[in-house]
């Protein structure tokens, strides 16, 4: 009910957050004549081998022309960061399947490693990809954490979710061969998927830990508006009601493994870097066709189309097509939940970013997470409390689901 009021406050201003300008002004993108602080950068690749049906991302199915001339594009955009000032260390490559032209992503790192300081990269790949070879060459370029697209152990569901391509027996032996090679495997799982049980998810669980991976990461199910008319003309309803059943067997399972929770939906043995740089990072820059990026409180999003993307940058310019400038309130907003979402805030951190002192700028929401027991002070911080973990489950489902709304739109149209 709590958790139900909560998601559709957050859907609600998630539309809001999303509703940007059309005309893109250089002037109006405001600071990126100046960088010189440490953010994030996200690089999207967006090929696959094969288009999974509940996928939102934007993504293309692979040919090797159009994705070797991507790169080529996608070193243009940096170039228009570098020139800018914009200084970066921390690099997430996600998809899409970056993996899906090796030489290509190679040469990419390399070229990062030319122009900055690269301290850490993640890199999101499929089952299929993951080879002795794949992993060695990833590893002996510096690649930090490999994040692989699990899904499901079970071959009903993977069959369900269009990706036969890897069995659960084939994936499990995949995962095997990157173990121990990286200071951070990952491995994604979705739960709630309208064919799957709670019991086969529990096995699900049971091999994950057996596996002695040090991290997973659980999304909820989340398809846009089109793609879950899709699923349910296939299968049952995406029934959001079920929802809470898988995550509290998430948390206790994996609770009773060693693993602590990194986010809400992450969960890691020891110090771990994660996929999600809205927690660490306070600004990001995402470069890539369908990507987006949040810096000096405005929000932006690139071309959807490959084709657009490729003119932009034919003519020097940043293929931004959408913007908007945050109010107070919706940064404050998406503070709150992107932190929560990394189960603390660190109030000395909110001091510095807004001048203010937390308490006062955020205090009817902090007595309301406060009274439901959803937080609780600590040292220098706030933190989520196990209660307060399936809600804020809830709140970033919606606030995703929003964005996936956005990124179809801009699918459809070509935008
Ligand atoms: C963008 S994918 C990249 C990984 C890789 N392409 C793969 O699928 O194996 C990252 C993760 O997003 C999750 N994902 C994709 N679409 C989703 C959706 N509609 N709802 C929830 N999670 C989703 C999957 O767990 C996937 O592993
Ligand atoms: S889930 Fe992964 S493999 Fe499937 S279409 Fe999306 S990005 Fe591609």
């Amino acid at each position: 009910m709590l958790s139900n009021l909560l998601g559709l406050v957050t859907r609600y201003k998630g539309r809001k957050f999303l509703k940007l300008n059309e005309e893109i002004d250089e002037s109006k993108v405001v600071g990126f004549g100046s960088g010189g602080e440490e953010i994030a950068l996200y690089i999207h690749i967006p090929f696959c081998r094969s288009l999974c049906p509940y996928c939102c991302f934007n993504r293309y199915l692979f040919n090797e022309n159009k994705a070797r001339k991507y790169f080529n594009n996608l070193k243009r955009e940096l170039d228009l960061y570098i020139r800018r000032g914009f200084k970066f260390s921390t690099f997430y490559f996600g998809g899409g399947t970056p993996t899906v032209l090796m030489d290509e992503l190679l040469a990419f790192i390399d070229y990062l490693k030319k122009n900055f300081e690269v301290r850490q990269i993640s890199v999101e790949t499929t089952a299929r990809e993951v080879t002795e070879e794949n992993v060695k060459l990833l590893k002996d370029a510096g690649v930090n954490r490999l994040s692989i697209g699990v899904q499901s152990f079970h071959d009903s569901i993977l069959k369900a979710m269009g990706r036969s391509f890897c069995g659960g027996e084939e994936i499990k032996e995949k995962v095997l061969v990157a173990k121990g090679k990286f200071d951070t495997l990952n491995l994604d799982f979705i739960f709630n998927f309208p064919s799957q049980t709670v019991e086969q998810f529990e096995v699900d669980l049971e091999i994950f830990t057996s596996l002695g991976v040090e991290q997973a990461t659980f999304y909820p199910l989340m398809p846009s508006p089109h793609k879950r008319n899709a699923l349910e003309r296939r299968f049952n309803k995406v029934d959001t009601s079920r929802e809470e059943r898988f995550y509290q067997v998430i948390v206790k399972e994996l609770a009773t493994n060693g693993y602590n929770p990194s986010t809400v939906w992450c969960f890691s043995r020891g110090e771990r870097m994660i996929d999600e740089y809205v927690v660490d990072f306070d600004d990001y820059i995402g470069i890539g066709c369908g990507s987006v990026s949040l810096f000096r409180g405005n929000f932006y999003a690139n071309s959807f189309s490959l084709d657009r993307y490729e003119e932009f940058l034919a003519q020097g310019k940043l293929p931004i097509i959408r913007w908007r400038g945050l109010s107070e309130h919706e940064l404050l907003y998406y503070y709150l939940l992107s932190k929560l979402f990394g189960m603390r805030i660190d109030t000395g951190k909110f001091h510095h970013k807004f001048n203010a002192d937390i308490y006062k700028k955020l205090r009817k929401e902090l007595l309301f997470l406060k009274f439901f027991g959803l937080i609780q002070e600590e040292d220098g911080g706030i933190a989520l409390t196990q209660k307060g973990m399936y809600p804020v489950n809830v709140m970033t489902r919606e606030f995703f689901s929003s964005l996936n709304g956005l990124r179809e739109y801009c699918i459809e149209n070509q935008i």
